[in-house]
């Protein structure tokens, strides 16, 4: 049976890690980008630090963005993870009613809590060697504690309350002072804040208080004390405050100086991630995929590559023509393929040409060229045009003539990878590429759904359920595959041999091929004769 991952509150999610016995984490971030890798990373919380917040909008740390453009950020980041955000909520960006409206407006954007410090609005940041450090008076800060805890609706809302005295240049009794208080004000933790380059005040308030709420610590300043000894303190959280804000400092120094210095970003490209990257974190696959369901504009058609790049085994006829320009009914086998496509709404269509190219050009198409054509075989001519192989592509071989209806029943298919398969061939030479599938061809069964289990020239008669015609489409995760397969197989000394079919066998291992039985109805043109029966269906 299948699991269903119901995902725990946010809030319920940081109260958890506050409260529970052993040291957690939580890490900076400042925008959706960084919350997102930070949460991609393994943190199971975010810090949303004020520093990092006003220092990546390029103002100080002095409440010179307003609240509600903080706000406007911290929305991106809670929609970009599903970790719980604590938000640096300073000194609440003003008096208890401030407070009151900051709470409200965080659980509407599901921001797990908010840390308010006891100083004065506007702050100054803590390590900022400032003697206006001035420490908010006690029963105010209480207030605005209480007013957060009054406001909150769910709840699971933590409320942080951060003592300065410490920074402010005041000793330890006045630090148990505060974080008294505010715990009977309701606080649900203690952020204790030092500027010291060692733990001992951390160390001296621990000993004294005794674990009566949780403990969260910012060591930025006594970062070579060794973890353990916050957790052989009973420190709940520690808090790394700014780490990705500097770590993008100095990233975004070192690229800009070079690119600068160089007037090139030749040498950049191998110090920084490839812009497929960015694609993966911004999640562009799904974005692609839902478009495929939701779009039914021409942006979301059908395009097609045709595989015409053999020069064809019909004596004089193919002697300088190439066979996809052989003529049935005064048409060649191309153009009724195109006009077929065209007329069914595909407007990109992709020809890779070879022998007699110059002989293959029709208007409104991309022309590829596989100067190889003699020496290899159609999956190199494929590859030629991987970069058009995009999210609903039709795969025709160049030499094949079928009628309307299995082209439309080819694009009404949704599947990842869905191929045309004759089931009335059956015999024949190992020239046919013969599949052997999940279920054979039977008319009358409505909810048939055939699916490949293997395609070979040489594959046993007993095993044979049909023809593969040289048509197929690929969608979404089919096309997906079909590339990182090709970029796979394109580096195989052998690659040069490999045909189609070769391709759909290790598809078949990864998703579902589904087949669509025709009977007749096609003819693949080998032969004189063959022209002659592709008259008759395309008459
Ligand atoms: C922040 O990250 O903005 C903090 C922590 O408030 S500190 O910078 O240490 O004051
Ligand atoms: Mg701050």
């Amino acid at each position: 049976m299948q699991m269903i991952i119901q995902q725990e509150k946010k809030t319920t999610q940081l109260k958890k890690l506050i409260n529970q016995p052993s040291l957690d984490f939580l890490m900076e971030a400042h925008n959706g980008l960084s919350a997102k890798i930070v949460e991609e990373t393994g943190f199971k919380g975010i810090w949303a630090s004020g520093l990092s917040l006003s220092a990546s909008m390029g103002v100080r740390d002095n409440n010179e963005a307003s609240w509600t453009q903080v706000l406007d950020v911290l929305e991106f980041m809670s929609d970009a993870t599903t970790i719980p955000i604590l938000l640096d909520g300073d000194t609440g960006y003003g008096n208890f009613n401030n407070v009151r409206r900051l709470v409200q407006k965080l659980e509407q954007r599901h921001i797990a809590g908010v840390c308010i410090e006891d100083k004065l609005f506007p702050k100054t940041n803590s390590y900022i060697d400032s003697t206006q450090q001035p420490l908010a008076d006690i029963d105010e800060f209480c207030g605005k504690i209480k007013a957060a805890k009054d406001t909150q609706i769910d709840p699971d809302f933590i409320v942080v309350a951060r003592v300065e005295a410490f920074i402010a240049g005041w000793g330890l009794d006045e630090a148990l002072n505060r974080a008294h208080a505010y715990k009977e004000s309701g606080a649900d933790a203690i952020l204790m804040h030092s500027k010291l380059e060692n733990s001992s005040e951390i160390e001296s308030f621990m000993k004294e208080w005794k674990n009566r709420l949780p403990v969260i610590i910012v060591p930025t300043k006594y970062y070579k004390t060794p973890v353990k000894v916050f957790k052989d303190i009973n420190i709940s959280t520690v808090i790394w405050a700014n780490h990705n804000l500097r770590a993008s400092i100095q990233a975004m120094k070192n690229i800009s100086n070079l690119i600068y210095k160089n007037e090139s970003i030749q040498d950049a490209e191998n110090v920084i991630v490839p812009i497929q990257e960015v694609f993966r974190i911004q999640q562009a696959d799904e974005y692609s995929e839902a478009e495929a369901r939701y779009v039914p504009s021409e942006k979301n058609t059908t395009n097609a590559i045709i595989l015409a790049a053999a020069q064809g085994n019909l004596g004089t006829l193919t002697e300088k023509t190439p066979k996809t320009l052989l003529k049935i009914n005064n048409k060649s086998i191309l153009e009724t393929q195109l006009s077929m496509m065209r007329s069914l709404g595909m407007k990109d269509i992709t020809i890779v040409r070879g022998f007699g190219k110059e002989q293959v050009s029709p208007h409104n198409t991309t022309l590829i060229d596989n100067d190889h054509h003699k020496t290899t075989c159609n999956l190199y001519s494929l590859n030629q045009a991987k970069d058009h192989i995009k999210n609903q592509t039709i795969i025709s071989f160049g030499d094949i003539i079928f009628k309307d209806f299995v082209l439309k029943e080819l694009l009404n298919r949704s599947g990842d990878c869905v191929i045309v398969v004759d089931s009335d061939s059956v015999k024949g030479n190992n020239t046919k590429e013969f599949i052997e599938a999940s279920e054979k061809d039977e008319r009358f069964k409505v909810l048939q759904k055939p699916m490949l289990k293997q395609i070979q020239r040489n594959l046993n008669e007993n095993k044979r359920h049909g023809e593969f015609i040289g048509l197929m489409k690929v969608n979404n995760k089919g096309s997906h595959l079909l590339i990182n397969l090709l970029k796979k197989l394109e580096k195989s000394p052998d690659f040069k041999t490999y045909h189609i079919y070769d391709i759909l066998n290790k598809m078949s291992k990864e998703l579902v091929i589904e087949i669509i039985y025709i009977k007749e109805s096609w003819v693949d043109v080998n032969t004189v004769t063959d022209l002659y029966e592709a008259s008759q269906i395309n008459a």
